[in-house]
């Protein structure tokens, strides 16, 4: 593995994830509240986030992939839908990074085609590029340039998923 110099120390997330989760716990109170994870990235991030809930809700997981093609947005790819239910639910996506938005964007669209009651968005780490213009992030960690991040989730081609801290190779 190459050395990764870090960028958000173990404790700086730890403190974002509880801030996060106070605001969840309040917005989402008497909600029909599903948290839906994009695997894989967002996995470590949506399990320190679930442990701090102290309301209701289900979970379940979706797996997209992106290509980046020639244009500037990749197209996305369903690889694995959901499982439960949708209709009516309160929808909260929970994913590791938003680039262009490209992906948060079709997920919302497929929520919607389900008749779900409403779709959030929480995101560990928001890049400060364009984006998408029907993507708003609710919950936000971090905000970030256009760095290339690792760990706490994120990969570089599958590697640095299992650090505890978030840096840049
Ligand atoms: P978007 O659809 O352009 O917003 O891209 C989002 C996806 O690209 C994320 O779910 C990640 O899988 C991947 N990605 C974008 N930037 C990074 C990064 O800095 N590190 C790791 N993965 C990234
Ligand atoms: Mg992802």
């Amino acid at each position: 593995m190459k050395k990764v110099k870090v960028l958000f120390s173990e404790k700086k997330i730890k403190n974002k994830v509880n801030k996060i989760a106070k605001l969840i716990n309040k917005d989402f109170r008497n909600k029909k509240l599903v948290i839906v994870s994009v695997l894989s990235g967002s996995v470590v991030f949506c399990s320190d986030i679930i442990r701090k809930l102290k309301i209701d809700f289900e979970i379940d997981f979706i797996r997209v992939a992106s290509y980046k093609g020639k244009k500037s947005f990749g197209k996305i790819r369903l690889l694995c839908d959901t499982s439960l239910n949708m209709k009516g639910k309160d929808v909260l996506l929970v994913e590791d990074i938003c680039d262009t938005g490209k992906t948060l964007s079709y997920v919302k669209n497929l929520f919607f085609k389900k008749k779900v009651s409403s779709v959030k968005f929480c995101v560990l780490i928001d890049k400060k590029i364009k984006k998408c213009k029907d993507i708003k992030i609710d919950y936000c960690g971090f905000k970030i340039n256009d760095d290339f991040v690792v760990g706490y989730g994120l990969d570089y081609n599958g590697k640095y998923r299992g650090l505890p801290y978030i840096g840049v190779i």
